[in-house]
Formats: C-alpha cells, structure tokens, sequence
C-alpha cells in the first residue's frame, strides 16, 4: 500500500481550493498509510494572534473530518503534536542550498507581499521543514495541488542529496497534481490563484461559506466582455475557472465538454453556483455536527499525533544515525 502525505496549513479559513486541489483526494484515497496534518508550525512564518492560530488549527482539523476523513483510517495529527517535524528539518536546512530557498516562487511572492514589514527566516527556510513532513513518514505519494510543484521537487531533491551523501536514509516521494481542479483562481482575479491569506474576499470561496454566499461570490465572478463560453485558460481565465469547478462539482471529466452545454454566462454562473452548493452540503453539515461535540476532533487529533509520532521517530532516529549524531 502507498503511503500517502499531505498538508494544510491553519493560515486562514479553508478554501475551495485547498478542497478541490487536495482535500477532496485525500478523503477519497484515504488508507490506514495516509497521513495529513495541519501544519501549525508553517504557519508561524508570519506573525500570528496566539488564539487565533489555536481555533484556525482546530478549525481546520474540523474541516478535514466534516470533509470525509475517517480517524479509524487515517491518521490526522497537528504538526506541532509531532515533535520530530522540527528536529528532521535542521537536516533538511543542513542538506538544502541557500540557492534553491532563493529560487523558490512562493517565497519571492510571499516575502514581495509583505512589502516593507518583518520577513522572517523561517518564511525563506519553510520548504525545509516542508520536506521533513514528507520524508518523515517514508512516502510514497504526496498529493497537492499545482502550487506546490515546486516545494515538491525540493524535497525530491534534498533526498537524493541525503541518500547520496549518507547511504540510503528517505523514500524518494511522488507528487500527485490532479488533472482537474489543481489550480482554482480567485474569481476577482482569475490570474491569480484562490487562496487562504491573500486575495478578495469575493473572489475566494470558502467551504463553510452559506449557500447565499456561495451564490454572489458565483454571480459576481470577474469572466471577460465576449460572451462566449470556452474553456481556455490563457485568454478565458474566468470562464475557465467556473467550467473548471463546475466539472469537479458535477463529477465532469473535462470542463472543455461542459463549455459546449452553454452560449451565456449567466445559465454557466447559476449551474455552477447550484452545483457547488450541492457539493459543499455534505461537509457543511458534518462541520455543524461535529461543532457540537469538539471532544471528537481533539480525540482524533490525539489518536493522530501517537500513530504519526511512532512512524516519524523511527525515521528521525535512523536519520540521526545515518548523518553521524551519537545515540543517547
Ligand atoms: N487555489 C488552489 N487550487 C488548488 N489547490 C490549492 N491548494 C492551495 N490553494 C489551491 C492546495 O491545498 C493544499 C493545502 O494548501 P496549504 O495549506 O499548503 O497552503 P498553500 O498551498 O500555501 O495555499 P493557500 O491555501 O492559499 O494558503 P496560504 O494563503 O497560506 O499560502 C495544498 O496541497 C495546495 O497545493
């Protein structure tokens, strides 16, 4: 059996993105060698209220269940429960380049963003503790979305480097990007991709957002002044993005074929709104159930964190080992 990772971070509220991209495959694929965390330590890259990065962890560790996760299948752990994610990464730093950091895209947009506030280091070292969540549980597959390439590669990369200086240590991983759904844009400005801290709040949908909601974020997407419904990305981003999240809300395989059932925006906005309701419900409604009975996500979490800690020691000691640091 595959072992599967994969991650969120708590840094804002999910969005249909981070579902369509990753989530909803994780649910699907869901084995007892699946592991997904909610990567609170990632998000201390920026400065964060304290009870806030609390109820987001929670929160999100909510919505990975409300979205179909089992805790008797897999294992849903907080990050920072696992303390070996922050001791494998010294190695990481230790086996990965200043270069590379320096060629990696989201830093660039993300430190770029900051402007003229507080960048720290650990928002230019992060994709070194993002391949110590990885290489920790000795993974087979990581599925992400498209964003994420990059981040990917480097881990890739870093445990070559440490196989080939140190004997054998990590499982080279493989990326997963879907074919469909690997980059929802935000529908304020389809060029950019939907996402949890940057971005409008009517062009980001978020999964626990109300039907009503739903339904303007939908109405009010950006698509372009001809009329025609066509699925083309690099000219029709807008419409592009409504087909794209119409065809994952239906269960369509190509939203190309779907750009054929329409002449006007408006039937393409009100199907797609309808259809992404329908398609939220289910983890809507599981998320209101599982609010009333908090107990059972901080007892998967628990669960979680005991089964991810005995796999993660395991390889941190062999890692340990392998790089020449003395046994207590
Ligand atoms: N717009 C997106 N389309 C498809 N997949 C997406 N993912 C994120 N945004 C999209 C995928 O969701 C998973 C979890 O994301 P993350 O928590 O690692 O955060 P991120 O990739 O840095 O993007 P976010 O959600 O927008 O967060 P912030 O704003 O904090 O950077 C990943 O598999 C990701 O690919």
């Amino acid at each position: 059996m595959a072992r599967i990772l994969s991650c969120i971070q708590p840094t804002g509220d999910v969005t249909l993105g981070n579902y369509l991209g990753a989530i909803r495959f994780w649910v699907d694929d869901q084995t007892p060698d699946s592991f997904h965390g909610v990567v609170d330590l990632h998000a201390l890259t920026v400065q964060r209220d304290p009870a806030e990065l609390r109820m987001k962890s929670l929160q999100t560790a909510q919505i990975l269940l409300a979205a179909g996760l089992d805790p008797q299948i897999a294992t849903v752990f907080l990050q920072s429960h696992v303390p070996q994610h922050a001791q494998l990464s010294w190695l990481m730093e230790c086996t990965t380049s200043f270069g590379e950091l320096s060629r990696m895209t989201q830093f660039k947009d993300k430190s770029d963003g900051l402007g003229d506030s507080f960048v720290s280091a650990s928002l230019f070292t992060y994709p070194s503790l993002m391949a110590s969540d990885i290489l920790l549980y000795d993974t087979n597959k990581v599925p992400v979305g498209d964003d994420q390439r990059q981040h990917l590669e480097l881990a890739r990369d870093i445990a070559q480097r440490f196989n080939s200086r140190y004997g054998k240590t990590f499982v080279v991983p493989d990326g997963v990007i879907p074919k469909v759904g690997a980059r929802i844009m935000d529908l304020q400005d389809p060029t950019s991709k939907m996402s949890k801290s940057s971005g409008s709040e009517q062009g980001t949908i978020l999964v626990l957002d109300d039907p009503k909601l739903l339904e303007k974020k939908i109405k009010r997407a950006v698509t372009d002044l001809d009329s025609e419904v066509r699925f083309d990305p690099a000219s029709k981003p807008g419409v592009s993005n409504l087909l794209t999240i119409l065809a994952v809300c239906t269960g369509a395989s190509d939203p190309a074929e779907l750009a054929d059932n329409y002449t006007q925006y408006g039937p393409l906005k009100a199907d797609t709104a309808a259809a992404l309701i329908e398609f939220l419900r289910p983890l809507q409604e599981r998320f209101a159930e599982l609010a009333g009975n908090p107990d059972v996500v901080r007892s998967a979490l628990r669960i979680g964190a005991d089964r991810a800690e005995s796999i993660a020691a395991t390889t941190l000691s062999r890692a340990y080992d392998a790089i020449g640091l003395v046994p207590r």
